[in-house]
């Protein structure tokens, strides 16, 4: 039977934040100011709440500080949209981040708040901006931290990309496009599967690598995955207040070769991105204006 290893992210979280805070430390320790942080939050939703709880843990333990800008259920676009442009102009913030997804009544809306955002302190990398520099393979773009997560564990495991298949389940503009995209850029042969597709089963049995990125608890069986494959499960949600992803985990035991946990997995990797993306504009901004 086929041993399965058991890809952490948390271990490999934490050093990349002990890298980024020794990086500020000596930052600081050579008379530049401290990194800032702005992270927007609209409304009350709860699983958005811890999100923003970590990040702003994550903050406060590289050195980053927080600007926490929370906003009522209610708030109107202008509003918000008026926020983020004084958040642009201010010197000491270096990050911007909109928590996403926003209220119901602003979600149609929500591009258009993101392209508010300075490109060069959109943290999330979703500025159109840094979508086009992701696209074309420009590596001086801002990318998505979870993707960048994504990639960051399979560098780091030895997981090879270039020619292998992968399949990507979800086409999202958090995770799904953006990571397909990375990987293409490192020349892998990547197929999207979303919600109209007829029989995703067809694509994951052929795949070296899948990527699940739905929010749709177990959706990926062992009997969807080739054996010997790498599955990386970027799915949350919550069966009977038990956190899960979208990846029968036991199920793939003995069978693929390396899966990641959730939680534990991707989502600690996201987190950390995040630290290296805003220590990214820091830098850029502080020593080259
Ligand atoms: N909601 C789910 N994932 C993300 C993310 O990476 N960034 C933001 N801003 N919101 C999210």
């Amino acid at each position: 039977m086929m041993e399965t290893q058991i890809l952490s992210g948390k271990e490999l979280a934490e050093e990349v934040l002990n890298r980024v805070k020794a990086k500020i430390d000596e930052m600081i320790s050579e008379g530049y100011r401290q990194p800032g942080l702005a992270v927007l939050l609209v409304g009350e939703d709860p699983a958005s709440k811890i999100y923003v709880s970590k990040k702003q843990d994550a903050c406060d333990r590289v050195g980053i500080r927080s600007v926490s800008c929370r906003f009522p259920e209610d708030t109107d676009f202008e509003t918000l949209k008026d926020a983020i442009e004084e958040l642009n102009q201010r010197e000491d913030v270096d990050g911007i981040l909109v928590q996403l997804p926003l209220p119901e009544h602003l979600r149609d809306r929500t591009n258009e708040l993101l392209y508010a955002i300075d490109p060069s302190k959109d943290v999330d990398g979703f500025h159109p901006y840094n979508v086009g520099l992701l696209s074309i393979g420009d590596e001086r773009g801002i990318s998505p931290c979870t993707p960048k997560g994504v990639m960051y564990m399979l560098d780091h495991y030895g997981i090879e990309v270039e020619g292998r298949n992968v399949v990507m389940v979800g086409a999202s503009n958090i995770v799904g496009k953006p990571m397909a995209l990375m990987l293409v850029n490192r020349m892998a042969t990547v197929s999207i599967c979303h919600i109209k597709t007829r029989c995703v089963r067809d694509f994951t049995k052929e795949a070296d690598i899948v990527i699940t990125a739905t929010g749709v608890p177990h959706l990926v069986k062992r009997e969807m995955v080739r054996e010997g494959a790498v599955v990386i499960d970027v799915g949350i949600s919550r069966v009977n207040g038990k956190v899960v992803g979208d990846v029968d985990f036991d199920g793939m035991m003995g069978h693929a070769a390396a899966v990641t946990p959730v939680p534990g997995g991707v989502g600690p990797m996201t987190v950390a991105m995040l630290m290296e993306n805003t220590l990214e504009c820091y830098v850029r901004r502080v020593l080259h204006g």
